[in-house]
């Protein structure tokens, strides 16, 4: 069983793969370590590169702003990450290889956490994490259920800003987000 501290040493640490060599920061997650609610995202930007913290820009505000709307935010009740640790140049979609070489962290992260609720943001964290083929645009909102934990995705915060117009679904997504957080582990919500 891993501990917190020496997970994120070896994290902190890595050079598994060569976005080691261009990151300033590795991007570890943030979060009440005991949450029962997990958002994951695919892997930092710029600012998350540069503060080392996750869904610092511009997406990460409107997300922080989106999720208080329904009772969520990272400082109380949810733990955010990525599916990989460190920022690929120019904002590419992460590497097979990189994510292949990343995913044991978000995995013993998952086992430290044990979430109930698991809430991926994209596309990319959603083929990762639910299946390989998963189709944002038609799947966001639906509900997979593995071993008593919840998964579901949204549409990831950068496009929603690039199309405003995906917003009223993303509400829609999150209200039944906030909805089987109720009925699953409603302390949550103390
Ligand atoms: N986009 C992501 O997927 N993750 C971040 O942390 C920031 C932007």
């Amino acid at each position: 069983m891993p501990n917190w501290e020496e997970l994120e040493r070896r994290c902190l640490a890595c050079q598994r793969c060569a976005l080691a060599d261009t990151r300033t920061n590795v991007v570890f997650g943030k979060g009440p370590r005991d949450a029962r609610v997990m958002f994951i995202g695919e892997g930092p930007g710029e600012n998350e590169d540069l503060q080392g913290e996750p869904f610092v820009g511009r997406g990460g505000q409107l997300l922080d702003e989106m999720l208080s709307l329904v009772g969520l935010s990272r400082e109380r009740n949810f733990y955010i990450t990525n599916i990989v640790k460190c920022r690929p140049p120019k904002n590419r979609d992460p590497l097979n290889t990189e994510q292949d070489a990343c995913i044991g962290y978000l995995e013993e992260q998952m086992e430290l956490i044990r979430p109930r609720v698991v809430v991926c943001l994209g596309r990319i964290a959603a083929m990762r994490i639910i299946k390989p083929n998963y189709r944002i645009t038609r799947e966001h909102g639906q509900w997979v259920e593995k071993d008593g934990v919840f998964y579901t995705a949204i549409y990831h915060p950068a496009a929603l800003l690039r199309d405003p117009t995906k917003k009223p679904e993303t509400f829609a997504d999150l209200r039944s987000i906030r909805a089987k957080i109720r009925e699953l582990c409603p302390e949550v919500y103390g």
